[in-house]
């Protein structure tokens, strides 16, 4: 096999600022030990996240120039429109500024007391967006995606049996008012779902008479695993593997700032008249008119250029090579990651990292304020800060203690995910040495944001 590349060159380039670790540590304490609250110039190598921080190509760069701008019926809708119905299949699709305005939209039609919304497993704003409403939200994940070491191929599939004693138990569409799978897994390490899951899990909600939708986020990266992966797809184009998956749903979120290739962008795409009517007419409400939502014209045009380019093989092939070369590298170390590497992101398992910390002194975030520190890297701790406190705020340690390193696309090179692993050289060495964190400010939900924390 030919040696995979990065396959595109470098037309515009960004300079990166250099800091020292004691200028750093200084930074740190400024920002109460929450890289949250560090200020972007300030970061070296920045793996916060991989949503809107992308690399935009030429060819979107230029659809920009040929937004239309008009506040109803816009060209550019049009184009977007047709893009998103080309691959994703819905008869409704109404544009959002990112993917929570569409999960927002949703949960507050079909959320509300006594009613809980299955998934592999919410994202962190999923959650907060079902639980907002009053409503219960329900992670049914299969064993494998819980256990780091398991090389499970489709570990963010949901456990189908569980799945169904939950709908046995819960009713119909008045207690479930909607049923959810997120592709790919980002809580549980982005990893994928197959198409067989994703195949009975459609047959179950629709057993149920629960709308089916999907969080889309980076359903490309999916299809991809799903054509390496899974029996009778390497044959098929990313895009009909996409194509196919949507088939099976009555909807979906979708954040565009993932496998939309932009630096803001969502929507929300529904199948059913009246519930798209309602989506409509909250819409109007807080993002805008139908034909621009949250968006500008341009960007629309630049989300519909991203769509097809993340769909490309040699991309997609080059971004899950990136991943890999990062989780062997760390795995060459002796650090433990989840495993098998994912679509977007490396997940550091820390409970083998610093043993030592107790989870009430949140040790993935002293792990994230060890990279900053000793490297100017930024990572997002995804553990107790994140999911320890359940709504009542009682503090429950969560399943795992996680540090993702997010790849944004397009953005960094080999070199720079060599820095990397040079980096956790150190950290490892130095494990031993490393103390927990405690808070000392927080708000009452989607707190790891804006927490503040100090050194035990
Ligand atoms: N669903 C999933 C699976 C996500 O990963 C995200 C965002 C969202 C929904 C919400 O989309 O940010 O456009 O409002 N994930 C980002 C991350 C923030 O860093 O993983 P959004």
């Amino acid at each position: 096999m030919p040696e995979i590349i990065e396959p595109f060159r470098i037309k515009a380039v960004e300079p990166i600022r250099f800091t020292t670790q004691s200028q750093r540590l200084e930074i740190l304490r400024h920002a109460h030990w929450n890289p949250f609250l560090i200020d972007a110039d300030d970061v070296l190598i920045d793996l916060l996240t991989d949503s809107g921080t992308s690399a935009m190509s030429a060819a979107q760069w230029g659809a920009l120039m040929v937004g239309d701008e008009s506040y109803a019926g816009s060209r550019s809708f049009k184009r977007f429109e047709a893009k998103v119905r080309e691959i994703f299949g819905f008869k409704h699709v109404i544009p959002t500024h990112q993917g929570r305005a569409a999960e927002k939209i949703l949960m507050s039609i079909v959320g509300g007391k006594g009613k809980a919304v299955p998934n592999n497993n919410h994202f962190d704003t999923t959650r907060a967006n079902v639980e907002f409403t009053g409503a219960e939200a329900v992670d049914l994940v299969i064993d494998e995606g819980r256990d780091p070491d398991s090389m499970h191929p489709f570990k963010g599939s949901i456990d189908v049996a569980r799945l169904r004693s939950f709908l046995d138990e819960r009713g119909g569409r008045e207690s479930v008012p909607v049923g959810m799978i997120t592709i790919t897994n980002n809580t549980g390490g982005g990893q994928p779902v197959s198409m067989e899951n994703i195949r009975a899990v459609s047959a179950l909600y629709r057993e149920f008479e629960v709308p089916f939708i999907i969080d889309s986020c980076r359903f490309a990266e999916n299809s991809w695993f799903i054509k390496q992966r899974e029996p009778g797809y390497l044959d098929r184009a990313p895009k009909a593997i996409a194509q196919e998956m949507f088939s099976h749903a009555d909807g979906a979120t979708m954040s565009l700032k993932k496998d939309g290739f932009g630096n803001i962008g969502g929507f929300l795409a529904l199948n059913d008249d009246s519930l798209a009517e309602q989506a409509r007419n909250l819409l109007i409400l807080t993002e805008g008119f139908p034909t621009y939502g949250g968006l500008a014209g341009r960007d629309l045009e630049a989300l519909a250029v991203g769509l097809d380019e993340a769909l490309d093989e040699r991309y997609l092939e080059y971004r899950v090579a990136t991943i890999r070369y990062l989780s062997e590298g760390l795995t060459r170390i002796g650090v433990k990651v989840v495993q098998p590497p994912g679509g977007h992101a490396v997940y550091v398992d820390v409970k083998r990292f610093y043993p030592q910390i107790p989870a009430a002194q949140f040790p993935a975030q002293a792990l994230v304020c060890e990279l900053y520190e000793k490297g100017g890297i930024r990572g997002v701790e995804i553990g107790s800060v994140m999911f320890g406190r359940l709504v009542d705020g009682e503090e429950v340690p969560a399943d795992r203690e996680l540090v993702r390193l997010a790849m944004p696309r397009r953005v960094y090179t080999q070199a720079h995910v060599n820095y990397i692993l040079e980096v956790f050289q150190r950290l490892w060495a130095d494990r031993e040495s490393v103390r927990g964190l405690g808070i000392v400010r927080q708000a009452p939900f989607l707190r790891h944001f804006t927490a503040e924390f100090e050194r035990v």
